[in-house]
C-alpha cells in the first residue's frame, strides 16, 4: 500500500521516514569523525562525500514533505487528549524544520568556505549560496553543528515518546510506522 490511510502509514511514508533516519545517523558519525581527522588533501573525498549524502538528505526531505501534501495522516490513536495531539504536531514540525537546517546550514558553511566547486557525488554541480565570506566561517560551522545537536536532542526526545506509545500506552502508533516486513515477521511470531 503506496499511501497512508486512517489506520496506518503508506510504505512511501515509511521508506521516507526511515531512510531519512539512517542516513542522518550514518551522516552525523561520519561528521563527527571527519573533523577530528588530519587535515590532509586525503580527507578531502570524506568531506565530499559527506557533503553530498547531506544534499541528499535535503533532496529527500524535499520529496518527502511534497509527498505528505498528497498523502493522508493516520488518526490520532483513541482518546489520545487534545494537548498531546497538538504536542505531537508541533513536535513533527520542528523535526522537519530541522531537515532542512541542517544540510542547508553544512550548504551555506562550504558556500561562505568556498574551498573549492561543490558535487553532488562528483556528477552534478551544486551552486554556491551566495559568495564566499570568510568572515563568517566560524560562525556557520558553529550553526551546523549546533542545529546537528539541537536534532539529536529532537529525535531521540520523538523516539522516546514512540516507545512510551508502543511499551506504556500499548497502542499501534509505533507499529504502523513500522516497515511492513518486520511487522510481518512479528505478526508470525504470535
Ligand atoms: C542531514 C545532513 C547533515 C548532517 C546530519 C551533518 C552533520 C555534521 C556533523 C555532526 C558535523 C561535525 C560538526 C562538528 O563537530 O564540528 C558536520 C560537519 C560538516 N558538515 Fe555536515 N551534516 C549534514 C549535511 C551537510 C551538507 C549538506 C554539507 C555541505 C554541502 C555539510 C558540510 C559539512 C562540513 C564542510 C563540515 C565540517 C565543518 C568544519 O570543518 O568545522 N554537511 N556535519
Ligand atoms: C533522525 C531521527 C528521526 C527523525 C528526523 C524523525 C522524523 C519524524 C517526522 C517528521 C515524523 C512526522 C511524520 C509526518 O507527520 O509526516 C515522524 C513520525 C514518526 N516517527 Fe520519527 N523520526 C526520527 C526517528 C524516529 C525513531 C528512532 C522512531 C522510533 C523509535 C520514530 C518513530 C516515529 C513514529 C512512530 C512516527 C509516527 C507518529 C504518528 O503516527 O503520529 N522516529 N518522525
Amino acid at each position: 500500500m503506496l499511501k497512508s490511510d486512517a489506520r496506518q502509514w503508506g510504505s512511501v511514508a515509511k521508506f521516507f521516514h526511515w531512510t531519512i533516519v539512517l542516513l542522518i545517523l550514518a551522516q552525523g558519525a561520519l561528521g563527527l569523525v571527519m573533523v577530528e581527522l588530519p587535515k590532509r588533501p586525503d580527507v578531502i573525498p570524506v568531506y565530499d562525500f559527506h557533503k553530498s549524502l547531506g544534499l541528499t538528505v535535503l533532496a529527500l526531505a524535499l520529496l518527502r514533505l511534497a509527498w505528505r501534501a498528497l498523502d493522508p495522516r493516520p488518526a490520532d490513536p483513541p482518546g489520545m487528549p487534545r494537548w498531546q495531539a497538538r504536542a505531537a504536531r508541533a513536535g513533527h514540525a520542528v523535526l522537519y524544520a530541522l531537515l532542512f537546517a541542517v544540510p542547508l546550514s553544512g550548504w551555506w558553511f562550504d558556500s561562505v568556505a568556498a574551498l573549492r566547486p561543490l558535487y553532488w557525488f562528483g556528477l552534478i554541480e551544486i551552486p554556491h549560496l551566495g559568495g564566499a565570506n570568510p568572515a563568517l566561517k566560524e560562525f556557520a560551522a558553529e550553526t551546523h553543528e549546533t542545529l546537528f545537536w539541537v536534532l539529536v536532542a529532537v529525535a531521540a526526545g520523538h523516539a522516546a515518546v514512540a516507545l512510551v506509545h508502543h511499551f506504556h500506552q500499548r497502542d499501534e502508533v509505533l507499529r504502523r510506522m513500522w516497515p511492513a516486513a518486520l511487522q510481518r515477521r512479528g505478526a508470525a511470531k504470535v
